[in-house]
């Protein structure tokens, strides 16, 4: 009798320490940016007017209902997290979030329309900027040292690996819009010091925070997005926002690296894809694609349709199509932003020590 209640007490402590050694060892991510990244937030914004909530999004992803992703099948954030071999963290709104569900998968706060800048996007009524997005985070920090304790949950967060992807916002939804005042009070060079440097400041608070292991993806050729040509009486990609953009990255790109050297333990990394998308747009042939100049899901001859709708028609091959809408890549061009990214971060899987390319590779877009 003794002896049995010792061997059960036994169990009953192993299975406790595994739990407890559980929250240590996880590590999710935790991920901050905008519609290119959203998981599902904006769709429980009641007023939000950037959803992507109808059909035909997420048709090539899972159930192929709309889950809250802007695009066809996966974000680049999905991609690169599966080569990383960690879970899909699920969106903060997300009615079904809880700590154990933190604990095992991370959160994601991107929000569609958000920016660096709490005025960018405005215009959608309601998003979540970054600055609200690591308010948020701070409260999922209260919450779970409140569920593991102040010490575990220190080592949760600084074992977690950090994605920020934001700034596209600020510019096609701010600065390029005159109706926002700083179109009127910045020029070129000092918004992108304006925001680099509001980027700096939200990136030491994440040390601060505890993060330790981070991305920050820089921004593409977003003057060749479908709604910018359109905008262009040629109808060729608007280079002054082209230049917008390189200059953004060459700037985040030095900032990034700089915080990486003088932090403590920081391991920042930054990454873009510009050059390759901005090669796969002047040739889609050579990769694959038929179409780099028009959404695949559009309204007739309207132009542009801004959102997809039910009512919209879809190209015949998705795969082929660069650009899903008006704004954001296809499913396959995601892919291989990804596939670019994960080069230039130059990351190993944890578990295999060879890089992986297999997830990314996958051939279709699933769950
Ligand atoms: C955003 O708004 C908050 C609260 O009003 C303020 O503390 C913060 O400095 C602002 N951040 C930026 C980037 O403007
Ligand atoms: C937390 O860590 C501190 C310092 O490492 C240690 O002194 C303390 O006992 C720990 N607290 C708990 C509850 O484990």
């Amino acid at each position: 009798m003794g002896r049995l209640l010792v061997t059960l007490l036994a169990v009953i402590a192993t299975i406790l320490g595994s739990t407890i050694d559980g929250y240590e060892s996880k590590v999710v991510q935790f991920i901050f940016g905008d519609s290119l990244s959203d998981v599902g937030n904006n769709e429980q914004l009641p007023r939000s007017l950037a959803k992507a909530n109808l059909p035909w999004y997420g048709i090539d992803f899972g159930d192929g209902l709309p889950n809250g992703r802007f695009t066809n099948g996966r974000t680049v954030a999905d991609i690169i997290g599966d080569a990383m071999g960690l879970p899909r963290p699920p969106a903060f709104l997300d009615p079904n979030l809880d700590e154990d569900t933190i604990l095992e998968k991370g959160v994601n706060y991107a929000s569609g329309g958000g920016g660096i800048l709490n005025e960018t996007g405005s215009y959608f009524i309601q998003r979540l900027c970054f600055h609200k997005q690591l308010e948020l985070f701070r409260g999922t920090q209260d919450l779970i040292t409140y569920k593991i304790g102040k010490n575990e949950s220190r080592k949760f967060f600084r074992n977690a690996a950090y994605v920020v992807a934001l700034g596209a916002n600020d510019f096609i939804n701010n600065y390029l819009m005159p109706v926002y005042g700083d179109s009127w009070k910045y020029n070129d060079q000092t918004f992108v010091d304006y925001l680099i440097e509001t980027l700096e400041g939200q990136l030491k608070l994440l040390h601060r925070l505890g993060a330790r292991k981070l991305m920050v993806f820089g921004l593409g050729p977003m003057g060749c997005i479908p709604l910018q040509r359109v905008l262009s009486t040629s109808g060729d990609c608007q280079e002054k926002t082209n230049d917008l953009a390189l200059s953004f990255n060459k700037a985040a790109s030095k900032m990034v690296e700089q915080l990486s050297a003088t932090l403590p333990h920081a391991n920042f990394k930054f990454g873009d894809a510009y050059d390759v998308v901005d090669d796969v747009i002047k040739n889609p042939y050579k990769y694959g694609f038929t179409n780099s100049d028009s959404p695949c899901c559009s309204f007739g001859q309207i132009r542009p349709a801004l959102t997809c709708i039910p009512a919209s028609t879809l190209c015949k091959d998705r795969s082929k199509y660069v650009f899903w809408d008006e704004y954001h890549p296809s499913d396959k061009a995601n892919q291989m932003i990804a596939n670019e990214l994960i080069k230039k971060f130059g990351f190993l899987r944890a578990d295999a020590g060879v890089p992986s390319p297999a997830p990314a590779m996958a051939p279709s877009a699933d769950d």
